[in-house]
C-alpha cells in the first residue's frame, strides 16, 4: 500500500495533464484514488531506472497515466528488446512478461500479480508438443506468443495475431502446426494456402462472443460498424467488417473514424482507445479478461516498490523459448 495515499493539492497539479486525457473514460468521482498512485509510481521508475510495458487491455489509469510504453503483444515485445532500463514491469499477463524477460535475461523483469496467466497458456503443455511432432514429423511448429517459456521452447517460431499468416508462410512449407489457438488457426487457413493442423485452445473472453450479439447491436445502431480479434470464433468473425490484432484494431478507428464503432474484444480496449478519438461513438459490449484486470496501480506501486515479483526462467528453456521469440522479431 502506499503509505499517503491522499489527493493532496501537490498531487493534484501533477497528475492534471494526464486526467485532462482521460477525463472522457474515467469518471471525476475516480480521479482522486488513481491520482496519488500515478504520481507515485511515475516518481518510482525515475528512481529505479524502470519503465512499464502495458497491453492495449490494461484500464486507462494505467494504459494513458502510468504506461511508458503501450500496445499488441508484437510491439510490447519488440519494444521490450530495445529498452535500456534496468526494470520492467508488465502490465499484462504472465507470458507478455516471461516474453520480455527472453529478451532481457539481465534485466528485472516484473509482473504486479503473479497470476495474470491466460486461457490459451493454460491449454497447451511442452509435452504436448512433443506428442504432435510425433504424430506430425517433420512439420514445422509456429506458437502464438500467448504460451509459456516452455511450450515457446518446443517450438520453431513464436507469431502473435499481428503477423500470424506472414509468420506461417515465412516458413515456406506446405503445412504447419498452429498453436494452441483454434480460431485464430481456422483464421490464418482462410488466408493462406499452407494446410493448418490445429489445437483446441479458446481464449475465455473472445469465445463468449456470439454472432447473435452482433446482429443485435447492428439492428439497434446505424452506421455500426463490427472490428473483431481474431481469437474470436469464426461465426463472430464472419459478421465482423475488419479483423485484426488489438494494434491493428486501433489503428483502423484512428485513420478510418468510423461514425459508431464495436471493438469484439476486451472491454477495456474501447476505453483507451475512446481517451484518443473523441469524435466516434464506441458502442461498449464488456467482456473483461479477469487475469489483464488482476494488474492494477496499487499493484504495479507495489511491485515497484519491493521489486517482486521478479520473472525467472530456467535458462535452458530460455535458451531455446528465445529461439523462437527472436526468429519471429527477425521476420520484421
Ligand atoms: P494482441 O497481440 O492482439 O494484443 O492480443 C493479445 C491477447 O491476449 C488477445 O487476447
Ligand atoms: Fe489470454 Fe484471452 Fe485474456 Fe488475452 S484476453 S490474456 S488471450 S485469456
Amino acid at each position: 500500500m502506499l503509505a499517503n495515499p491522499d489527493y493532496t493539492p501537490e498531487v493534484a497539479v501533477a497528475t492534471a495533464r494526464y486526467y485532462d486525457h482521460v477525463k472522457n473514460v474515467i469518471p471525476a468521482v475516480e480521479w482522486p484514488v488513481h491520482a496519488p498512485y500515478i504520481a507515485a509510481i511515475n516518481a518510482l521508475k525515475k528512481e529505479r531506472n524502470a519503465v512499464v510495458l502495458a497491453h492495449n487491455y490494461m484500464t486507462p489509469e494505467i494504459y494513458h497515466c502510468v504506461a511508458d510504453i503501450t500496445g499488441d503483444s508484437l510491439a510490447l515485445a519488440r519494444r521490450a528488446a530495445q529498452t535500456d532500463a534496468d526494470v520492467i514491469v508488465m502490465a499484462g499477463v504472465h507470458f507478455m512478461a516471461e516474453t520480455a524477460k527472453l529478451l532481457n535475461p539481465g534485466k528485472t523483469v516484473l509482473i504486479p500479480d503473479m497470476r495474470a496467466g491466460c486461457s490459451l497458456a493454460e491449454s497447451i503443455t511442452a509435452a504436448d508438443i512433443r506428442t504432435l511432432r510425433e504424430k506430425h514429423p517433420g512439420v514445422p511448429v509456429v506458437t502464438y506468443v500467448n504460451t509459456s517459456a516452455e511450450v515457446k521452447a518446443e517450438s520453431d517460431i513464436c507469431c502473435t495475431s499481428g503477423n500470424a499468416v506472414a509468420i506461417v508462410e515465412s516458413l515456406g512449407c506446405d503445412e504447419v502446426i498452429f498453436l494452441p489457438d483454434e480460431y485464430l488457426a481456422n483464421y490464418v487457413a482462410q488466408q493462406t494456402d499452407v494446410r493448418i493442423i490445429t489445437w483446441k485452445g479458446h481464449c475465455e473472453v473472445h469465445e463468449r462472443f456470439t454472432p447473435q450479439e452482433l446482429e443485435d447491436y447492428r439492428a439497434s445502431y446505424d452506421d455500426l460498424t463490427i472490428i473483431a480479434h481474431p481469437e474470436c470464433p469464426p461465426d463472430v468473425l464472419a459478421v465482423a467488417d475488419f479483423v485484426g490484432s488489438t494494434a491493428q484494431m486501433s489503428r483502423f478507428v484512428e485513420t478510418r473514424r468510423p461514425k459508431r464503432v464495436l471493438m469484439v474484444t476486451e472491454c477495456s480496449m474501447s476505453d483507451n482507445v475512446a481517451a484518443d478519438v473523441t469524435d466516434v461513438d464506441f458502442i461498449r459490449p464488456c467482456n473483461l479478461c479477469p487475469h489483464m484486470k488482476r494488474i492494477t496501480l496499487a499493484k504495479i506501486y507495489e511491485s515497484l516498490e519491493n521489486l517482486e515479483p521478479r520473472v525467472e526462467i530456467d535458462p535452458k528453456v530460455a535458451e531455446k523459448a528465445r529461439r523462437a521469440v527472436e526468429r519471429m522479431l527477425e521476420h520484421g
